[in-house]
């Protein structure tokens, strides 16, 4: 596996590649990789023939008074995961290659729409952050392919439709999402909970389980569900942002027949936690 921190001489290799022929996939990351960033890393190899992960902590998606400073760096660890798991090159820049003119002065990607509610709403200029680094990564790499986890719903949502407004000649292939024996999701947040915290966590995913249940039992009061699932995070100690049933494609309001998505944020401690359900697949 090569590591390569200069855009340069990543496009060099690219290039060299890609005149062979040879398919190029991707896979952006924040780093602190565990297994959801690796089944990625997997898919991606079965899908093209070169594979490029990126590493990088992406200023411009944290808002004021979140965790950039403190978001977990394992650098060493990732690089051996990744080649472990046989990537072909790991992509790690420097903040200054990424926004060498700064970031205020950055032209931005604004995908209007998906990007002030839910997350978007509580982590304001968060999914234009995103959608900005992710864009400059497509156009970096110019992958076939890239992927991303459906743990980050909205995000996916979100980078779907940039591709396509934008007519970015790029294929976007989704993964499951990877979790715990107990259903917690696999989150890099996850190393902010404490141990009884850490007992608590699955407890939102089986909040959306029974959601889930519920609505495929036949129940149609969705607000009634989405309060009294709402009122029992909280009681379990979790600080709900939303927990909210949707209409899986775009999030908008739910239809009776389509596939619908169910999408929560909680605090629990110092983690905000995020998952969510496919309804009907
Ligand atoms: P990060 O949180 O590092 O996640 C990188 C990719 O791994 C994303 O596509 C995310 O959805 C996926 N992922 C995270 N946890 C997962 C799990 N438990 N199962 C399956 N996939 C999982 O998401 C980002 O980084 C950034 O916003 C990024 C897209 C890299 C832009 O900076």
């Amino acid at each position: 596996m090569q590591c390569i921190d200069r855009i340069h001489p990543l496009r060099e290799r690219l290039s060299a590649w890609r005149s062979e022929g040879q398919s190029i996939a991707l896979v952006p990351t924040m780093g602190n990789l565990h297994a959801g960033h690796l089944a990625l890393v997997k898919k991606a190899q079965q899908v093209a023939q070169r594979t490029v992960v990126t590493i990088f902590v992406n200023p411009t998606q944290f808002v004021q008074g979140e965790d950039f400073a403190a978001y977990p760096r394992t650098f060493e660890y990732d690089r051996l995961a990744l080649e472990k798991i046989g990537a072909d090159i790991l992509f790690h820049p420097a903040v200054g290659e990424m926004y060498p003119d700064g970031m205020e002065q950055q032209t931005r990607v604004i995908v209007d729409g998906l990007d002030d509610i839910f997350c978007g709403n509580f982590r304001r200029g968060h999914f234009t952050g995103v959608a900005t680094i992710v864009t400059k990564l497509f156009n970096i790499v110019q992958p076939d392919v890239a992927l991303f986890g459906e743990k980050d719903y909205q995000q996916l949502l979100v980078i779907r439709r940039l591709a396509r407004d934008l007519n970015l000649p790029v294929a976007i292939a989704s993964l499951a999402t990877v979790r715990e024996g107990d259903g917690l999701a696999l989150s890099s947040r996850n190393h902010y909970l404490n141990a009884s915290e850490r007992g608590t966590a699955p407890l939102l995913y089986k909040a959306l389980v029974h959601i889930a249940e519920e609505i495929k039992k036949g129940s149609l009061d969705y607000a009634l569900l989405e309060r009294n699932a709402a009122a029992d995070l909280t009681r379990a100690g979790f600080r709900p942002e939303y927990i909210s049933i949707r209409n899986a494609d775009d999030l908008g309001e739910p239809e009776r027949d389509g596939k619908l998505v169910v999408l929560a944020a909680a605090w629990l401690g110092q983690a905000r936690l995020i998952d969510n359900i496919l309804v009907g697949r």
